[in-house]
């Protein structure tokens, strides 16, 4: 009696969670897709070769496939993690739990309405569409000199500094750019 309670209360908060999962990702262009290995060590040793002038600022962090290496490599550096799907949200809580970096602040928020004011660092993995919304965002907020990283998707109309191609099925690009407010 008492197992079968519990096997279905599983199974109906793993529905649940899937549902909210599909939910957020209709609602807002992209799931929870997780960084690859490789783009997330692209990434990071990007960063790594960066001075990093500001916060680090994770934009959409998923189950935080960079946020947490960020952190990590990152510790005397404000790490934002910002995510809005309550599933990866909680995930990422439970995460923190385990993996404590006390430089890193998760926040369920809408990208587009966090500060990027402070940034130095913005990474994000997003969709074509968010790309879009954030370039005027990016252009009132970010300071000169903040850098940009964004895997696989391009902000529309600005030049990068660099754009790195794995080798990977997909030539899944990263681009790099270091804002300079347009003229
Ligand atoms: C493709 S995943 C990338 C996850 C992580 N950045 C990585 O590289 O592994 C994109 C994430 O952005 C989140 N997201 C999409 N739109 C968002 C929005 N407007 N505000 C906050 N998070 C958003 C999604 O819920 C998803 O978890």
């Amino acid at each position: 009696m008492f197992p079968a309670i519990i096997a279905g209360t599983i199974v109906a908060l793993a529905a649940c969670a899937a549902l909210l999962v599909i939910g957020y990702t209709i609602r807002f262009g992209t799931g929870p897709l997780p960084s690859s290995s490789r783009a997330q060590k692209e990434m990071i040793a990007l960063a790594a070769s960066l001075d990093i002038n500001g916060d680090i600022v994770e934009l959409g962090a998923g189950w935080g496939t960079l946020a947490f290496p960020l952190a990590k490599g990152f510790p005397h550096i404000r790490v934002t993690a910002v995510e809005i799907s309550p599933v990866p949200f909680l995930f990422l809580q439970l995460r923190a739990l385990v993996q404590k970096r006390a430089n890193l602040e998760i926040v369920r928020r809408d990208i587009l309405s966090v500060s990027l004011a402070r940034a130095g660092l913005v990474t994000c993995y997003l969709y074509p569409d968010a790309m879009k919304k954030l370039k005027p965002k990016f252009e009132n907020e970010l300071q000169p000199g903040t850098v940009v990283v964004s895997n696989t998707f391009a902000v529309p109309g600005w030049e990068p500094s660099r754009v790195g191609e794995l080798e990977d099925l997909y030539r899944t690009r990263i681009y790099e750019y270091r804002f300079s407010p347009p003229s």
